[in-house]
């Protein structure tokens, strides 16, 4: 079956132009202006974009953590990106500590194949360093994988120590593996929680007091230490602040191969949200925490001037009703994340591009085509161009209507941005050139998602 995108205006991370796109076999096949295809099914694209299908760089879905478990599965998550525009997921596998990397490898795989609607890849989250792990390591590259990540924080969870990061750090530079990192350093969170709980500071709001800037800060500067004196090419997952985004540029400045992520919620929400009444501010708990204001045309000049390469959502769902209250008492146990997978695009779209912050081509480039060259995909992802993947987004940009969990397919019972208008969503979305979405709506198959094996290339 063939599929004809008609009269849409194209547009990449560096062009802009008129055309038809003629896609066959999952593949785009043609691109110009006039093209009949009389057997083919027709999506008339008159006053709208066409977008690279886009990729989320750091998803959560299947996550067991702070005692809990993420509440999307496969089958909503890819729902929800889909009706989104998110065509390729990049989720993180993260094992526990005791966990054997190659058999969570094998189970976080097993979440997303002959479920998920999207195309998927994972970054291999790495909890401890000794022999066995190497191999097993060495054995998840072999199956397609090219990018680790670590946790500087969460202690005795998911973290690593730096003895450990050395190592985990030496071995993907030899593998040509880019090491993802949370940076937060662990001992200053800890210390910092004691306190504020020791002085009765329990309400979701002290969150932010126990993980200032600083410490997110220190721990992007040690990531870029390493990364210097390793040769390791490293990426900054969920950069929130200034403070850390000044190590990071300046390891870029000193050569190192240092790439940066923020957040749609960092771009759009910031610490206030946290400091809600009534527990409200629960569902803006996340790490690193929302930030002072200010830090939000940071970013934004960011992802303007290139310094930050992507924006991702780090979408990691727990419910208000019966998971944040976990952490009711205290605000450490309120297990962490916003989830945001569904809306990341069209918020980007409202405040990034409809409000002057960044250009057409800097969205489409920092919400897909930079993640698809980071992250060995490109070509084939993030991009439009004959031979490519056929994943579209047919833009309206005429939309406006309101983000709200009423009408939301992720599974979370809440929406951090409830009520909040939005300009422009999805029209048509394609995966592998099948419709997979239709203005707000699931149309595509579940189970069609293929893993992306990838190859590394960070030498
Ligand atoms: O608060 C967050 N970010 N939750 C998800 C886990 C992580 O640190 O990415
Ligand atoms: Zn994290
Ligand atoms: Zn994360």
């Amino acid at each position: 079956m063939s599929l004809l995108i008609k009269n849409g205006e194209v547009v990449t991370a560096s062009e802009r132009y008129e055309a038809d796109i003629l896609c066959e076999n999952g593949k785009i096949v043609r691109i110009e202006r006039g093209i009949e295809a009389p057997d083919a099914e027709v999506v008339d694209a008159a006053g709208k974009y066409v977008f690279p299908g886009f990729i989320d760089p750091h998803v959560h879905i299947y996550l067991p953590f702070m005692g809990t478990y993420a509440i999307d599965t496969y089958e909503t998550a890819s729902q929800a990106a889909l009706v989104g525009g998110t065509t390729t997921l990049i989720e993180m596998c993260c094992p526990a500590r005791g966990d054997d990397p190659l058999e969570s490898f094998h189970l976080w795989k097993s979440k997303a194949e002959g479920v998920s609607a999207c195309d998927f890849t994972f970054h291999m989250g790495v909890s401890r360093y000794d022999e066995e792990t190497a191999a097993q390591l060495r054995q998840i590259v072999a199956e397609g994988i090219s990018s680790f990540k670590v946790f500087l924080a969460y202690k005795g969870a998911f973290g690593v120590s730096d003895e450990e990061l050395f190592h985990v750090m030496k071995l993907a530079k030899e593998l040509g593996v880019i090491v993802t990192a949370h940076c937060e350093n662990p001992d200053l969170v800890l210390e910092m929680q004691k306190k504020l709980v020791a002085e009765g500071k329990l309400e979701p709001k002290w969150h932010y007091w126990s993980r200032p800037p600083e410490v997110e800060a220190e721990g992007t500067g040690r990531l870029m230490t390493f990364a210097e004196l390793l040769g390791t090419h490293v990426y900054v997952v969920h950069l929130s602040c200034k403070e850390s985004l000044d190590r990071a540029v300046a390891a870029k400045r000193r050569g190192v191969n240092a790439y940066v992520e923020t957040l749609i919620q960092f771009l759009t929400l910031d610490m206030t949200y946290a400091e809600l009444p009534d527990f409200e501010g629960a569902k803006y708990v996340m790490s690193p925490p929302l930030r002072h204001k200010s830090n939000q045309e940071v970013l934004w000049n960011g992802l303007k001037t290139g310094l930050v390469s992507t924006c991702a959502t780090d979408h990691a769902p727990f419910n208000f009703k019966d998971q944040k209250p976990m952490g009711k008492d205290d605000f450490t146990k309120i297990p962490n994340g916003i989830p945001s997978l569904e809306d990341r695009v069209n918020l980007l779209w409202t405040h990034g591009v409809m409000e002057d912050r960044i250009d057409i081509h800097t969205f489409v480039d920092c919400a897909s085509t930079q993640a698809a060259r980071i992250f060995g995909l490109f070509p084939r992802k993030g991009t439009i161009q004959v031979g490519a993947d056929a994943d579209l987004v047919v833009y309206d940009p005429g939309y406006e209507g309101n983000i709200s969990v009423k009408t939301h397919k992720m599974a979370v019972d809440y929406s951090a941005f409830e009520g909040w208008p939005i300009k422009g969503r999805p029209h048509v979305v394609t995966v592998r050139g099948e419709v997979a979405a239709r203005d707000g709506e699931f149309v595509g198959t579940l189970g069609r998602g293929q893993f992306l094996k990838r190859v590394p290339s960070h030498f």
